[in-house]
């Protein structure tokens, strides 16, 4: 079964290689207007999100990003970020205290904005654009702040490159749904749908037919595929300052 709307989402595919024309500033409205119609927890509406498009800041972005070279080639980035301190202001004025210091203050700002970008992404992908998240932004979150002025009560959850793609990138399948859907109670026996994915993946030639050693088996190689491209990225802990960051944004996680 499908809809119009199923397979606008069918076609997408993370953009990294963008012509140079810019995108109008009105289609960037209209794009974080559709975002904005997603759910939101208690029409708390928790985030907010800074365009960026002078040529110097994005040159700035993409060095605290890992030089990702996207972010100098897209006309667009965009920063969207957790926001409580809006609702700090509305405390103000109806003379409350916003309660910040913990986890779930930050939770439900990430839940939010995680859910408004995408809906925002997939009005852009609508519109014949493309682009990219960047988790990146979290590589260097002091800097980022300071460099998009980012008041106490937000935080850059993800970064994204916009613009018009310049390539048509190759689609990566996803893990069968049958893996990731549990009825009931969860289910955890997915050894040979991970190991189906596992040769699915290798297929499309995204590892470029790089060959790693089996695990257990001396002298043995197989080729790289999202097992192992994945067991790499989350053995190594990564972006570990982050709650230090967000303690001085002023989000304890107590
Ligand atoms: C929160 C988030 C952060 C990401 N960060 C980066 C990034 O910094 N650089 C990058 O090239 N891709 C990034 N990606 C894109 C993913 O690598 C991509 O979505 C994934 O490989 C699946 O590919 P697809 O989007 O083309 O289907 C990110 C994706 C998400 C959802």
């Amino acid at each position: 079964m499908t809809t119009p709307t199923i397979e606008q989402i069918y076609r997408h595919v993370s953009v990294r290689r963008f012509a140079p024309d810019p995108v109008p500033p009105e289609l960037v409205e209209t794009i974080v207007a559709a975002g904005q119609r997603s759910a939101t927890s208690s029409n708390l509406q928790m985030y907010s999100v800074v365009a960026v498009t002078d040529p110097a800041r994005r040159a700035r972005l993409a060095e605290l990003c890992g030089d990702q070279a996207q972010i100098t080639e897209a006309p667009v980035f965009l920063a969207w970020c957790a926001d409580r301190s809006r609702l700090d202001r509305v405390c103000r004025h109806r003379r409350y205290t916003q309660a910040v210091d913990h986890v779930e203050a930050f939770l439900v700002a990430t839940v939010d904005v995680a859910i408004l970008m995408q809906t925002a992404t997939l009005a852009a992908e609508s519109l014949g654009l493309g682009g990219c998240y960047i988790g990146a932004i979290r590589n260097h979150p002091a800097e980022v702040i300071e460099l998009l002025g980012l008041p106490r009560l937000t935080f850059p959850v993800a970064g994204m490159t916009l613009g018009r793609p310049a390539v048509e990138p190759t689609r990566k399948p996803r893990l069968p749904t049958a893996a990731v859907l549990h009825w009931e109670t969860y289910d955890d026996r997915d050894e040979e749908a991970l190991v189906e994915y596992d040769r699915v993946m290798v297929e499309t030639g995204v590892y470029r037919g790089r060959q790693v050693p089996v695990p257990g088996l001396e002298g043995e190689i197989e080729d790289y595929g999202w097992m192992e491209h994945s067991a790499r990225r989350v053995s190594q802990p990564s972006r570990t300052e982050l709650r230090e960051v967000l303690r001085r944004q002023g989000f304890e996680l107590a």
